[in-house]
């Protein structure tokens, strides 16, 4: 049974998985390479937090109590403590089977060992370590307190243990899990990316202005946000990175990412964590 969760990747994700395993009452150890990167984890935390003690919906106690019971470190070693691991690193399969292949070697044997990819292939993943009945995908939306739903992919090895334990931890955090089967971008980005995508088409062959592309599909679709407004919030380098494995995976030349997009991501234009993507920032 799961006590200790480990969570790798303080980013945007990674800081969002253990704050809902820290609030569901788990101790967390959070890893990062560096102690500035956990550091600003720990403050988007605390400022997450913080809205619902502004709202009355948490005690400033309670919210004590839940940073409290997260752990930060630079060493590999802090996570021998975890029984389940989840990682939020960048979306690459090097930099991944870096991590999987140190998680392997020190984590418990019988951690379970969960990664956060968006697109990449969790058959792939697991095959970089000694466990692959133990490793499985567990899928985090944007911003992760709010979201509601985890998608739980198996890898080909995957065992009915791991996945009924993820399970069970998805529904403690207060998510819904779903499953789908280990296919590039599995249902989430396979379907949201091209739309996001062709949106940013729309604005390259100049269909509409960025306000008019975004208006559109918030008021006509009552989506939450406009494509570009969310391909921003997202981050264009993770965008870029998902079309990347749907395209080069699939090999159909309907997932070929916009040349915009390219040009945004070569120019350092991310998205709201650079302050300018498709839209300008000024609070970053
Ligand atoms: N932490 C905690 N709470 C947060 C939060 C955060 N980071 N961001 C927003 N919230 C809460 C607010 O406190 C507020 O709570 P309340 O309604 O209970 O009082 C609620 O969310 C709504 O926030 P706001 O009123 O500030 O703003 P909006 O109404 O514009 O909602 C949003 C913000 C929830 C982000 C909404 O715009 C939205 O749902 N956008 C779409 C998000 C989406 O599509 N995410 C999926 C992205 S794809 C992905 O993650 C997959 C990956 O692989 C790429």
């Amino acid at each position: 049974m799961t006590k200790t969760i480990g969570v790798v990747g303080a980013g945007t994700m990674g800081n969002g998985i253990a704050q809902v395993a820290a609030r569901a009452g788990y101790s967390v150890v959070l890893r990062d390479m560096k102690n500035e990167f956990l550091e600003r984890g720990m403050k988007a935390i605390d400022h997450s937090l913080q809205r619902d003690v502004d709202k009355e919906r948490l005690g400033a106690n309670e919210k004590s109590e839940i940073v409290s019971r997260i752990r930060t470190t630079t060493e590999w070693s802090d996570l021998a403590q975890a029984d389940f691991v989840i990682e939020a690193i960048t979306e690459s399969i090097e930099a991944k089977s870096e991590v999987f292949r140190a998680l392997d070697k020190t984590a418990k044997s019988g951690a379970i060992l969960a990664s956060n990819t968006s697109s990449i292939s969790i058959t792939k993943i697991a095959a970089t370590t000694g466990r692959p009945e133990k490793v499985i995908g567990m899928h985090f939306m944007n911003p992760v307190p709010v979201m509601k739903l985890v998608e739980i992919v198996r890898g080909i090895q995957t065992s009915d243990e791991t996945d009924k334990e993820t399970r069970r931890l998805v529904e403690e955090f207060g998510k819904t899990p779903l499953d789908c089967n280990d296919s590039p971008g599995f249902v989430s980005n396979r379907v949201l990316m091209p739309m996001i995508n062709e949106a940013i088409f729309a604005l390259y062959e100049n269909v509409a202005t960025r306000e008019s592309i975004d208006g559109i599909m918030k008021l006509g679709m009552n989506h939450p946000m406009g494509p570009l407004t969310l391909a921003d919030f997202i981050g264009l380098d993770v965008c870029l990175a998902i079309m990347n494995v749907l395209h080069e995976e699939l090999g159909d030349p309907k997932y070929r990412p916009c040349p915009l997009l390219r040009r945004y991501v070569d120019a350092g234009w991310l998205g709201r964590k650079t302050g300018r993507g498709f839209y300008e920032y000024n609070d970053k």
